[in-house]
């Protein structure tokens, strides 16, 4: 399946990237230096970056400017399955395949290597060497930043930890998990657009069309595909965690390589609790179908991200 290929390789460009950034780093402290590349280069999906490198292809962005926003998003998302998986929080022993981050360094250094993947985030969103306009790199930052934050993940985290023990409404699950896990896949889609769509403004009218929200509200054609993209990176995030619920009641530990049953051990709110097995599955399919259709509507019309929606909800890991 060409989305397949896509994910694959896309995968193995911003691995390289991200490998020769912790490289670069100094040796010492050497424990927290191996626990970040421990947590950032062994494993994962790279739909984050994936996303980041399609979207701005889309859109004709720079191959090489895309790099920068690709790695910062995936190292946001690294440091927040490492605090996710700590005793606080998820009290999860496995990861990718392998013990957690807190369980082969211990909490101190898993706390400090997802504080300083947080930090890389943004000392890669604004390097020297990425040739994104410094105006396009400042909203970019605000993108993450948001994403990351109150009104993103953290939110959504904490959101998640309250409604342990407790049952939620469908809209109160949707904000839940809108926040923890959709904000960041909605924020590579816009990373990936900005790239392209931002930088363009940038060079035809040095940065003063830009606005400081996602959008050049006095550019019609702009704000309606603008509005396509967050509506589909909204219902596929969502898609996206309804999906990893199911996998936690209906994956396989070795497949998955993280421990199914999490959620139940923890009395977690999911949609399996919700809706049970078949209805979330349902929901997560129909989510899928609303994300393809709002991606219909768009000019490029995009065939390898429509089968990545596909990907989402029907994937085994
Ligand atoms: C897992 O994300 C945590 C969620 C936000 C659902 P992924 O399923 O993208 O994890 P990796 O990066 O592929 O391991
Ligand atoms: C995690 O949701 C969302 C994050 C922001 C990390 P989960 O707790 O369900 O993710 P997994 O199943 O541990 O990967
Ligand atoms: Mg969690
Ligand atoms: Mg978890
Ligand atoms: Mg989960």
């Amino acid at each position: 399946m060409a989305c397949t290929d896509n994910l694959v390789s896309f995968g193995q460009r911003v691995n390289e990237f991200l490998k020769r950034k912790i490289e670069s780093l100094p040796d010492e402290p050497q424990e927290l230096k191996q626990a970040m590349a421990y947590a950032l280069l062994q494993g994962g999906k790279r739909v984050r970056p994936y996303l980041v490198y399609t979207v701005g292809r889309e859109f004709n962005a720079s191959i090489y400017q895309l790099d920068y926003p690709a790695a910062a998003v995936e190292c946001i998302h690294a440091y927040s399955l490492i605090h996710d998986d700590m005793p606080e929080m998820d009290n999860d022993m496995l990861r990718r395949g392998q013990p957690t981050v807190h369980a082969k360094f211990g909490a101190a250094t898993a706390l400090l290597a997802g504080d300083t993947l947080q930090a890389l985030a943004f000392d890669i969103l604004t390097d020297a060497g990425c040739t994104i306009a410094g105006e396009v790199k400042a909203q970019m930052c605000a993108c993450l930043a948001q994403a990351a934050g109150f009104v993103g993940m953290c939110g959504g985290q904490a959101l998640d930890l309250k409604a342990e023990h407790h049952k939620l409404t469908q809209a109160q699950l949707e904000q839940m998990h809108s926040l923890k896990t959709g904000a960041l896949i909605l924020c590579a889609v816009k990373l990936g657009y900005m790239t392209a769509r931002y930088q363009d403004a940038y060079n035809n009218a040095q940065g003063d069309r830009m606005s400081q929200a996602f959008g050049f509200v006095e550019q019609p054609q702009l704000k309606r595909e603008q509005e396509l993209l967050t509506t589909f990176g909204k219902k596929l995030g969502l898609a996206f965690q309804v999906w990893d619920d199911v996998l936690d009641v209906a994956g396989d530990t070795a497949t998955l390589g993280k421990t199914v049953g999490s959620d139940v051990a923890n009395d977690k709110s999911t949609f399996v609790t919700l809706l049970g097995l078949d209805g979330a599955k349902q929901y997560a399919t129909a989510l899928a179908q609303e994300a393809k259709a709002a991606l219909a509507q768009l000019p490029c019309q995009s065939k390898e991200l429509a089968a990545f929606v596909d990907f989402v909800v029907t994937r085994d890991h």
